[in-house]
């Protein structure tokens, strides 16, 4: 996503460059920066945003399901006992009710107002309750550093003809991979 909006790229190294140090491989071997941890985390707030977006379009985990075992009321419907239901973060997370122009990818929606006036479960990557995932800490802190560490070098340009198409299995991938060219950052 990053590689097809050139406003989000930008934004992502500037905020990068800015928390790590911009590069400045002059030597070739990238000693000169700072490697991103655990400290850089509240600062690299849109790094933060960009993952947050990311997994709102292409949630890994898309869909839940859950065995009814008791009959169970849900405003005007009755689940009876035995069936068996699906709940959708892809279906959610693209649902023009809580995402004005839920196709763009746009980072920048996630501000904190937005956080507190979105309606629970309207964004659920994790899932929820008691169930909800016990690694999200790890996600989060593992993504962002990750996002952080390639984009502090590298810029990632799709391969010309890659397809891209969904392969909804257990979790979201695509089905033809993702090739991307990396293009070292200059300074
Ligand atoms: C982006 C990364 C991840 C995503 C999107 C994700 C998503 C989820 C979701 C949606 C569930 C709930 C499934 C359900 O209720 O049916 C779940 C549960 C779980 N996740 Fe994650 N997860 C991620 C990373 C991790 C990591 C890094 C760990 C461990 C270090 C982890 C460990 C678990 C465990 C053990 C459960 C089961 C919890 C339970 O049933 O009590 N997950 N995850």
């Amino acid at each position: 996503m990053v590689s097809q909006y050139p406003d989000v790229e930008k934004k992502l190294h500037d905020e990068i460059d800015s928390v790590l140090g911009a590069n400045d491989d002059t030597n070739g071997h990238d000693d000169s920066k700072k490697i991103p941890t655990v400290d850089d985390i509240p600062k690299l707030q849109y790094t933060e945003k960009v993952l947050r977006e990311s997994m709102r379009l292409y949630p890994p985990v898309w869909t839940m399901g859950r065995y009814v075992e008791n009959d169970y009321y849900v405003g005007e419907y009755t689940i009876p006992a035995g069936s068996s239901i699906l709940m959708s973060q892809y279906v959610m997370h693209h649902d023009p009710r809580y995402y004005e122009e839920p196709e763009h990818f746009n980072p920048d929606r996630w501000t904190t107002k937005f956080k507190t006036d979105l309606p629970r479960f309207s964004y659920f990557p994790f899932g929820g309750g008691i169930r909800g995932c016990v690694g999200e800490p790890f996600a989060w802190m593992e993504g962002i550093l990750i996002i952080a560490t390639i984009a502090q070098k590298w810029t990632m340009h799709l391969v010309p003809g890659q397809r891209i198409k969904l392969d909804p299995a257990i979790t979201l991938r695509p089905k033809y991979g993702m090739k991307m060219k990396l293009i070292r950052r200059k300074s």
